[in-house]
């Protein structure tokens, strides 16, 4: 049997004048999992957020989230539901424990659970020499980890978390996703937006969003395999005038500027492999040309699906 899926999205939409910053979007998440929400800025990730967190309304559609409809039992939702906003919402001037205390108020919790769940929190996140320092001395990433607890303080079942990691160092980034996969593991649905795509690979599911719309949704393998199949040769040291060559190469897909290099795709029977490629290229005038086999990723994914979204014939894919 299928679980319950505990986000239940249908054709939601929000507009803010003439504009449309989410556009009939749809999709399910299940209990446990770790759904990955992305998009460059402005695609309307935090819009969503919103409007599933009760915080905003929806123009159009419907949203369900933990039982409870969006529209119609805001409230509910809000209790059932932990969030942390894009924005850092405590208090710098109080401790971090001071901080829990407050926000565990301000939820109705009893002083007596609130003790004990600070307690569990804080040995969870490996929180106990952060526990009576200043908020604002911390730096930004047990900063993130000091919010995440404390959108935790009603022990939510689903935790909704916007942009949890911007801004924070690689180090701190990889223990703050380490903490989500083991709150995944124990049963809590994490819906999390992010414009890092080497963290969506840590996602059970991803879904892309260009401008508003849900372009493409899928496990992170899944994606690549949609999008972007076939064998991906990364060049480097080749001159972009030269990039018209590389449509002449056999087997050849399609072609990427990545980073200080490019991505070259082709069709893994009658493609060259990179050691083929770099001769050739080196007979053909780009001296210098450096090929390795690279896995697909999910920036070559969005790539693609940015691409095709800008062209009126775009694929799209929808859940
Ligand atoms: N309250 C608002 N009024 C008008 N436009 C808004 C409002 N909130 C968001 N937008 C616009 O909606 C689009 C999506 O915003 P947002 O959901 O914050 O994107 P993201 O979180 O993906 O960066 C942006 O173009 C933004 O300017
Ligand atoms: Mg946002």
């Amino acid at each position: 049997m299928k679980p319950e899926p505990v986000i239940s999205v249908k054709d939601l939409s929000r507009r803010f004048g003439d504009f449309t910053a989410v556009d009939q979007v749809n999709f399910h998440v299940e209990r446990g999992e770790i759904f990955g929400y992305l998009g460059a800025n402005g695609a309307g990730k935090s819009t969503t957020i919103r409007m599933l967190c009760g915080l905003l309304a929806p123009s159009a559609g419907q949203a369900s989230v933990a039982g409870h409809d969006v529209a119609k039992r805001p409230e509910r939702v809000k209790r059932a539901i932990g969030y942390m906003s894009q924005k850092f919402s405590l208090y710098l001037d109080m401790t971090v424990q001071e901080n829990f205390q407050f926000f565990g108020g301000a939820f109705g919790i009893g002083r007596k659970a609130l003790r004990a769940r600070i307690e569990t929190l804080i040995e969870e996140l490996k929180l106990s020499d952060q526990r009576h320092l200043l908020t604002g001395s911390l730096p930004g990433g047990w900063r993130q980890r000091v919010s995440l607890a404390s959108a935790m303080l009603h022990q939510p079942q689903i935790l909704f978390l916007d942009e949890p990691t911007a801004g924070v160092d690689p180090a701190s980034r990889r223990d703050f996703w380490r903490i989500i996969r083991d709150l995944s593991a124990k049963g809590t649905t994490i819906f999390v937006t992010t414009h890092y795509m080497d963290e969506a690979e840590y996602c059970d599911r991803v879904g892309l969003m260009v401008d508003g719309r849900l372009s493409a949704l899928d496990t992170p393998a899944a994606l690549k395999q949609i999008f972007v199949p076939g064998r991906i040769l990364r060049i480097k040291g080749m001159n972009r005038s030269m990039m018209p060559l590389l449509t002449q190469v056999d087997g050849f897909l399609d072609m990427e500027v990545f980073g200080t290099g490019f991505h070259l795709r082709v069709e893994p029977s009658t493609g060259p492999n990179a050691v083929a490629l770099q001769a050739w290229l080196k007979k053909n005038g780009a001296e210098d040309a450096w090929v390795e086999r690279v896995s697909a990723t999910l920036e070559d994914v969005f790539l693609k699906v940015v691409g095709a979204a800008d062209k009126p014939s775009a694929q799209k894919v929808q859940a």
